[in-house]
């Protein structure tokens, strides 16, 4: 089964198909709206991984349908998220004369998505997009909402655009080349999402852990559609991040600084729910989130499994630096989107996320420094 949604955004009467299906990259609907595109050639964005997996294929199922297409790819990892990264992409399309008539198509995990993205907002001043998200991060997250960027030393996603594509496909087949670790990092977004949003999608996540765990494609197909559906409407509703859309940032400002100070060896998705769990603790030290559903929050991380650890040391006083440089941030202060109850966020007149009393933020670094990370059994 085929499932389908849209993302619609009034202010640019713009409206773009998220497609779910297994094998849906073998249909002729991505061929379709490729060739709905009026482009001259497509070239597909990817890392080595997913190139010799996937992307291949790909490639070669696109020129038996007559649509020139090439590969470009890079290595994995978030080191490569970076301007030198984009400089290659760029420089490969220079090299063969892509035009404005090139449609740049983004497959892979959200590094290659973020990049692929932005590689397309800027060449020849934008050239459309397609997005084919092959790890779950991607599927749920990264590829949703068209915030696209690069890493630069100072922090994650400094540099980038928001810029939709003009569809995405998300074919659950490609999972099952995905490593279980790769499955946890997703399902840590998803659990925020249901943390944000809905509360009884969260108990799907909560009765289905095993079955999702074990790539149960059909549960997989429904749950990557509630999470879609969840960050769509938050985006229709906030495209530019002036307010609402700062509730997906849920868990990331501690996120990200855990990525930089950790040199990425904690992945994104690890570091969300490391996030959740301490931007979590830090609701409850100032009053609003209840012990009861803090330890609903932990239960479901430990539920799926999620390596909260690490070897290494962290220094509380190092991450509140990095977070001083997070988007949200105001005069350098961080802000943090703060649970009341499961799925239910603070408004905060509308900024949806707010600086943190001092003794309330270091009492949660400090916890999570020397508590979360090491012990690992949650809470
Ligand atoms: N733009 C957004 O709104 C947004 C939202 C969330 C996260 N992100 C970004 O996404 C990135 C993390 O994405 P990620 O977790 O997908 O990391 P990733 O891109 O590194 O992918 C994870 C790993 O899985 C591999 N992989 C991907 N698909 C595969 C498949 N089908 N089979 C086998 N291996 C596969 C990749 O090669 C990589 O090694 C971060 O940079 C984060 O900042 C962006």
């Amino acid at each position: 089964m085929t499932r389908q949604l849209s993302i619609t955004l009034p202010s640019k009467s713009y409206t773009y198909p998220i497609v779910i299906g297994e094998g849906l990259l073998q249909t002729d609907q991505l061929i379709k709206h490729l060739l709905s595109l009026k482009v001259s050639q497509y070239a597909i964005i990817t890392d080595t991984t997913v190139e010799t997996l996937h992307a291949k294929i790909l490639a070669m199922h696109l020129n038996n349908h007559k649509l020139k297409t090439i590969l470009i790819s890079f290595p994995p990892g978030e080191d490569h998220k970076s301007r030198a990264t984009k400089e290659f992409c760029e420089d490969k399309l220079l090299g063969i004369g892509a035009g404005r008539d090139t449609c740049i198509i983004g497959m892979g995990g959200g590094i290659v998505t973020d990049l692929a993205g932005f590689v397309a907002s800027t060449y020849c001043r934008g050239v459309p997009s397609v997005m084919i998200p092959t790890s779950l991060l991607a599927m749920v997250d990264a590829s949703i909402g068209g915030k696209t960027g690069l890493n630069v030393p100072q922090g994650k996603n400094l540099i980038g655009t928001i810029t939709q594509p003009t569809a995405v496909f998300i074919d659950t087949a490609t999972l099952t080349t995905l490593p279980l670790a790769e499955i946890k990092n997703g399902m840590a977004e998803i659990i925020k999402h249901g943390l944000i949003a809905d509360k009884t999608y969260l108990d799907f996540l909560k009765a289905n852990a095993k079955k999702l765990l074990n790539l149960d494609l059909q549960l997989m197909e429904e749950a990557i559609y509630g999470s879609v559906v969840i960050k769509g409407k938050i985006v229709e509703e906030d495209e530019a991040e002036k307010g609402k859309r700062r509730l997906l940032n849920f868990g990331h400002t501690v996120a990200h600084a855990v990525e930089i100070a950790t040199e990425h060896d904690i992945p994104h998705g690890r570091a969300v729910a490391i996030g959740v769990i301490t931007e979590s603790y830090l609701a409850m030290k100032m009053g609003h989130l209840q012990l009861s559903d803090f330890n609903a929050i932990c239960d479901i991380i430990d539920l799926y499994q999620i390596d909260l650890t690490w070897q290494g040391t962290l220094k509380p006083g190092h991450l509140l630096d990095i977070m001083r440089m997070d988007k949200k941030s105001l005069r350098q202060t961080p802000r943090f989107v703060i649970l009341n109850e499961i799925g239910k966020p603070l408004e905060f007149d509308g900024q949806y996320c707010t600086v943190a009393e001092e003794k309330s933020l270091h009492q949660a670094i400090e916890w999570m420094c020397s508590h979360l990370m090491i012990k690992n059994g949650v809470c």
